[in-house]
């Protein structure tokens, strides 16, 4: 290739875009992707062109921006974001650019304003994104409403935000209604963060999903966890023994009678969600399975609601017990680089030091994000060498490695603009 091809000229990822789909066409289903896909730092762009900014991410939680002017930013690769509680007490959400010179508008990762304001020269907006003040030099003339901030697509739904970045996001209403449905006994408008982490992984971020969609190693990495966890949570896992099944019977007519929902529901690969319960005698992922916080969640009236378990692709999963809740976020910061949010919640009038302790509260999942974490680097590394090729995912204990692989494929041949029909997936 030139470096005057016309093509490389419009579009300098264009040959990655054929390299991207080839290999899709021809990967091998069930099996792990071929090397770029974990560390080549253009499949990288074209993760976050195709993936990061055409669906729909988990963002944070409404309860991080409870009143009229408090936001919170994040980063979408190279794109800086805002949401922010507007007069209208709706979430508003910006791309965090100046309309200026395109100076970062807020610079903090939360807070409380009364306008939006930029550090650089101080142009000000309102909470809806409309340009207030521009200086005195611009003229009279000077079309302020040609200046707002340029929105992007946010949702909410039982306490999450979600947001796109796309010009025409996919659906996601479906989904939506029951999140709300499944999460309306915990009250979500009165639940509060109780402790929040924030670790930075030396792995590709589809490390990170794949080892977390998978409980293989769970036996081998993760003890503080199994104090606790259920390693699958379907009666059809082929994994499932009689006496596992007969919890299951006796917890979801408890639940029945709370009416508190359990069922798994699926929306295309993209998410799933389903309760099921912790190991018996736990009712909490704590080192003694006994809850962290005495204050329950929402109207819950025991603490023995299992693991409501949400998945969200392309970034994040959830378990939500009785008594708290803990939400992930993945967002990738590089080929070989992603960071991993974890935010514990609880009821909103929950005391600290007092109902819980955040450090015993935390210690199961900081113990277990930082195994995971491991495993995630050590998995990059063998990727990046010359002897790797991929490898095939085990049915029983992968079908969730296989979901988000056939998932991230397809999507990303969508977007990419590609027809998917050449690749036919070996469905479970
Ligand atoms: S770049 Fe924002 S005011 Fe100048
Ligand atoms: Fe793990």
């Amino acid at each position: 290739m030139s470096a005057f091809d016309p093509v490389s000229l419009d579009d300098p990822l264009a040959n990655a875009r054929q390299e991207v789909a080839e290999s899709l066409r021809r990967r091998r289903p069930n099996f792990s992707l071929p090397q770029p896909f974990y560390n080549d730092a253009r499949f990288f762009a074209l993760d976050m062109q195709e993936i990061f900014e055409k669906e729909w991410l988990f963002a944070g939680m409404t309860c991080e921006i409870p009143a009229k002017g408090n936001f919170m930013t994040l980063e979408v690769g190279d794109n800086p974001v805002i949401l922010v509680r507007g007069s209208d007490g709706a979430v508003h959400g910006f791309h965090n650019v100046c309309r200026h010179r395109g100076s970062r508008l807020c610079v903090k990762e939360k807070g409380k304003v009364a306008k939006l304001v930029c550090p650089y020269h101080q142009w000000t907006y309102e909470l809806d994104g409309r340009l207030l003040f521009a200086g005195s030099d611009m003229g009279e003339h000077f079309d302020l409403a040609a200046y707002g901030l340029k929105p992007i697509h946010v949702k909410s739904a039982g306490g999450y935000l979600f947001i796109s970045l796309a010009d025409e996001p996919p659906a996601i209403d479906d989904f939506l209604v029951t999140l709300e449905h499944y999460l309306e006994p915990y009250d979500m408008a009165n639940v509060k963060v109780a402790v929040e982490s924030s670790i930075v992984e030396q792995a590709n971020w589809k490390l990170v999903i794949e080892n977390n969609r998978e409980c293989y190693h769970c036996n081998g990495a993760h003890p503080e966890l199994l104090n606790s966890l259920q390693e699958f949570d379907d009666t059809d896992d082929p994994r499932a023994t009689p006496t596992y099944k007969a919890l299951v019977a006796r917890k979801q007519a408890d639940w029945d009678t709370q009416q508190v929902p359990w069922q798994l529901k699926r929306f295309g690969k993209r998410n799933r969600l389903t309760r099921t319960p912790l190991l018996d005698g736990t009712v909490s992922m704590t080192m003694d399975g006994k809850p962290a916080c005495q204050m329950l969640m929402g109207r819950l009236e025991s603490p023995d609601m299992g693991s409501l378990r949400i998945l969200h692709l392309p970034n994040s999963w959830n378990h939500f017990m009785g008594d708290h809740a803990v939400v992930f976020r993945v967002m990738p910061l590089g080929p070989q680089q992603t960071l991993v949010t974890t935010k514990w919640l609880v009821h909103k009038e929950a005391v600290e030091g007092v109902d819980y302790h955040p450090e015993q509260m935390r210690h199961v999942w900081d113990a277990t994000n930082d195994q995971d974490r491991r495993l995630a680097e050590e998995n990059q590394r063998g990727i990046n060498s010359k002897a790797y090729e991929p490898g095939p995912y085990s049915a029983t204990y992968e079908f969730g490695v296989i979901d988000f692989i056939d998932w991230y494929s397809e999507r990303l041949q969508e977007n990419l603009g590609q027809s998917a029909p050449q690749l036919q997936m070996v469905q479970g």
